[in-house]
């Protein structure tokens, strides 16, 4: 049977919204659409997914994806959206905040006027904020003001995790998205390469009774990411980005723990060798929770990946001085030298550790 719509419910750690959640979905929608309801649990350690199956066994369209080992709302949401085969998708949270009572009325918009996009807003017409913190919404404010940057249209809520989507629109772009965080509304509008057709309908988001927000500080970094991706990230990949900023910190590592050590009267060339592995170490624990957080190495596996950090490096650092070497006798413009040795260097680096430390 071919579905007019899906919805995609991404969840962690929401019990106790499920099954009330899939209630309200049938009370608002009715007969005449046809549905499903998929969502996305990233194994919740509360017996989220528990819930999610009592929904599926008592109602037909109503089925879950389980993710193990993996983290990340937009990353859920795009796999819910490939494991269905309806015409639109909806996108909302679980945790009862989003209005479902305008759900038909968003399908009847992008049916009508063959949208791209329906997004469900708080700061238009009727719509409010509710009881959100004031603290929240300023920051929603703020995160708005920057995705100008990025967006091809004018959004009064590009924040919305509450929105419609053609399959079309959909298939255009999930090739490029960047899949990084919250906000996968921004990513899709800012994947597309002409600006999507749109209109925005206004709904009141409800406070949450059960379960608890997951915005927390490493979401505002994730859409820092985001942001970074879309705009210079089509040039010089995310992922190097970071491993240069992380390069950088390990510079200062370096020269700080030099420092003492000489200070601690230890002879150079040891206090070299030592400042040298410290900072290989501080380099290897930075890009392992930042650059590579989506296949972070732990237990056993992070010391055969810090070893193998180590190898890499040592090549890399040996390549980044026989070129130095090489093209300062060539043109003895020392920072160019040392400048490309470096950045050979770091590229280098960043190869090898992506394949082998990384992999
Ligand atoms: N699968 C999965 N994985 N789901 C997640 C994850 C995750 O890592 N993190 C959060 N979720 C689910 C939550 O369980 C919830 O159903 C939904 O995503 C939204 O998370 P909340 O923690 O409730 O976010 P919020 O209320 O602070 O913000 C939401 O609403 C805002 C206003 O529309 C988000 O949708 C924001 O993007 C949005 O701006
Ligand atoms: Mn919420």
């Amino acid at each position: 049977m071919q579905l007019d719509l899906s919805i995609i419910i991404p969840t962690f750690n929401e019990r106790e919204n499920v099954q009330k959640l899939v209630e309200l979905l049938h009370q608002a929608i009715g007969e005449k659409i046809k549905w499903e309801a998929i969502f996305v649990d990233d194994n919740s350690p509360d017996g989220t997914y528990q819930e999610i199956q009592k929904s599926a066994k008592a109602w037909g369209n109503v089925r879950g994806i389980r993710r193990v080992g993996r983290r990340g709302l937009s990353s859920a949401v795009i796999e819910g959206m490939l494991a269905s085969s309806a015409k639109f998708f909806m996108v909302m949270d679980g945790d009862l905040q989003h209005d479902e009572k305008i759900i038909p009325k968003m399908l009847a918009a992008i049916q009508a006027n063959n949208l791209d996009l329906v997004v469900g807003s708080r700061f238009v017409g009727a719509g409010s904020t509710g009881e959100l913190a004031a603290n929240r919404v300023k920051i929603s404010r703020f995160a708005t003001t920057l995705s100008q940057q990025i967006l091809k249209i004018k959004l009064t809520d590009p924040m919305s995790g509450f929105f419609m989507l053609s399959r079309q629109f959909f298939e255009q772009n999930v090739g490029r998205l960047s899949a990084i965080g919250f906000k996968i509304l921004l990513d899709l509008i800012a994947s597309s390469k002409t600006p999507p057709a749109f209109v925005e309908l206004p709904y009141q988001m409800r406070k949450r009774t059960a379960g608890e927000s997951k915005l927390e500080p490493i979401v505002v970094w994730e859409y820092l990411l985001l942001l970074l991706d879309k705009s210079i990230g089509r040039f010089i990949p995310l992922r190097f980005m970071m491993f240069v900023a992380v390069g950088l910190s390990g510079v200062l590592v370096h020269l700080g723990i030099l420092y003492v050590a000489i200070n601690l009267n230890y002879s150079f060339v040891i206090a070299q060798i030592i400042a040298t592995i410290m900072a290989m170490t501080s380099n290897y624990i930075l890009n392992n929770i930042f650059t590579y957080k989506d296949k972070r190495l732990t237990g056993r596996k992070f010391f055969q990946g810090l070893l193998s950090f180590y190898l890499a490096c040592s090549f890399g650092f040996l390549v980044n001085i026989l070129l130095a070497d090489f093209l300062f006798e060539l043109n003895n413009i020392w920072w160019l030298a040392g400048l490309l040795g470096a950045v050979v260097g770091s590229v280098w680096n960043y190869g090898m550790t992506k394949y082998i430390t990384w992999r």
